[in-house]
């Protein structure tokens, strides 16, 4: 890894975030290309990107790969390699089985090991020398998540004149919890090179605050904080959304209207069709809610002939020890409850462990009475706005975890505390059986609300404010 990087075209907007916004697809003939990943992140700032002659700094997602920047549809691709090992210890060691648990208020345990620790810092610093590299002077470097939260400090003092936002993506926890963390010092120090700090939440963004004064004694004073020298760091909280045209859009097209008949054929043509999508994560609480709704079953509220659950859990950082041991709880339960309950050919719970492209997923959304999302934590949860994104009438329940970042926005619908099994019950047959005027009612407010808030309203906020705040200084 010391070979001298071509440094690409200097960019003057950068967006740093572990994730290239690109995939590899291998052709029949074995070569290969890349496509663009289908994320909302990548599509808000495509426009962007591609106005300023932008440039995204990443990781690949494999070993060892030390690639050259390239031009991809007009954007600038920037990988940074990783080691085997640093993959382990960066990636699924302290970003993940560190840092993720951490900040979803500690759901699952967090584990503290000072090899990891070394290499998220030795990472931190590579992606942010990549970003020195390539940002022209006074660009606006935007740098994304948990797992990039030194990238700050580091490029202020490599750059100082560049201007530097950070958004996190996850929630960010009480102070209580935070200061388990051996680091916590220097992540706050990381995350304090950025001019503007951005978070999901109000809560989160106050969280931040609170720990600067408490720990780093700065003032604060309505999310500005000074610092000794005299900078200020701004922090504010930016919840993120979706392309919501795009969806309404892509459910709208007869094709998928046409999926979406066949999928509630598939599944028995139910009265009820429960719907769940989440990435196969300890966060998101898709035991408990598999739970409820098979006592649902087993006590007779719910018929196993009108009612059935479609859970689709996406494959996720399956070397990371907490996720295989999910995977298992979750598959034994599924085995259990399609055991007890389910009847000849018709078991209660359809569950796939794979992702599906955006058509399917509108089609899925389309064909569900009740979209069941009930995490036990959640920084955002964009699950919850792309169901209300795709339903084309006033039907359709949404049940909402009141812990998911959404559910500050999303107020209308049926809120649910995880822990709570006998309310979550309660509240799924509510909106399983709710009069089409209550349902009507709580879709048109949710649909306003999403609509009014895209992502392309997001990304402009946070933006306009790293521009005005930064040059205010
Ligand atoms: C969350 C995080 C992202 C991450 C994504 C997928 O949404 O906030 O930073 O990219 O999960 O996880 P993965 O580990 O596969 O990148």
């Amino acid at each position: 890894a010391t070979r001298k990087h071509s440094a690409g075209h200097p960019a003057s907007f950068v967006v740093v975030a572990n994730r290239l916004p690109v995939d590899r697809v291998t052709n029949p003939d074995g070569s290969s290309d890349w496509r663009s990943s289908p994320g909302g992140l990548v599509t808000a700032l495509e426009p962007v990107l591609k106005s300023q002659g932008g440039a995204w700094i990443g990781w690949t997602g494999a070993a060892d790969e030390d690639l050259d920047p390239f031009d991809h549809d007009g954007i600038e691709i920037v990988p940074v390699a990783l080691s085997g090992q640093e993959i382990r210890e960066y990636y699924e060691g302290f970003s993940n089985a560190t840092l993720w648990p951490l900040y979803h208020d500690v759901v699952a345990h967090p584990e503290f090991h000072r090899e990891w620790w070394d290499a998220y810092r030795k990472v931190n610093r590579r992606f942010a020398e990549r970003a020195a590299e390539v940002a022209e002077n006074g660009a606006i470097v935007w740098v994304q998540d948990y797992q990039l939260q030194l990238v700050p400090e580091i490029l202020r003092e490599l750059r100082p004149d560049l201007r530097i936002g950070f958004f996190l993506h996850i929630p960010f926890p009480p102070t209580e919890l935070f200061q388990q963390l051996p680091w916590r010092r220097e992540i706050i120090e990381g995350l304090l090179g950025a001019d503007l700090v951005g978070f999901q939440t109000t809560g989160g963004a106050q969280n931040f605050s609170r720990l600067v004064r408490q720990r780093a004694h700065h003032p604060t004073q309505r999310g500005n904080i000074e610092l000794p020298d005299g900078r200020r760091v701004l922090t504010r909280a930016y919840p993120i959304s979706i392309q919501t045209r795009e969806f309404y859009e892509l459910a709208k097209d007869p094709k998928t209207k046409a999926r979406a008949e066949e999928i509630r054929h598939d599944v028995g043509d139910p009265k009820h069709l429960f719907l769940g999508v989440d990435r196969l994560d300890y966060t998101k609480g898709i035991y408990q809610r598999l739970r409820a709704f098979g006592e649902l079953i087993s006590d007779g509220a719910l018929d196993p002939a009108e009612a059935v659950f479609v859970q689709v859990a996406n494959p996720s950082r399956e070397r990371v020890e907490e996720y295989k041991k999910l995977r298992d709880d979750i598959e034994r339960l599924v085995g259990r409850l399609n055991g007890e309950i389910g009847g000849l050919g018709r078991p209660v719970i359809n569950y796939m462990h794979t992702s599906y492209g955006r058509e399917d997923m509108a089609a899925l959304y389309r064909a569900a009475d009740v979209m069941v999302v009930t995490p036990l934590r959640d920084g955002m949860n964009l699950v919850a706005k792309e169901y209300i994104a795709c339903r084309q009438d006033d039907d359709g329940a949404l049940i909402l975890s009141e812990f998911a970042g959404a559910a500050r926005e999303l107020r209308q619908a049926y809120m649910i505390n995880p822990y709570d099994i006998n309310q979550m019950k309660e509240r799924m047959l509510e909106a399983a059986t709710d009069s089409p005027r209550n349902k009507a009612r709580r879709m048109r407010i949710l649909r306003r609300q999403v609509f009014d808030h895209d992502i392309d309203r997001w990304a402009g906020n946070f933006l306009d404010d790293l521009n005005h705040f930064a040059r205010s200084k």
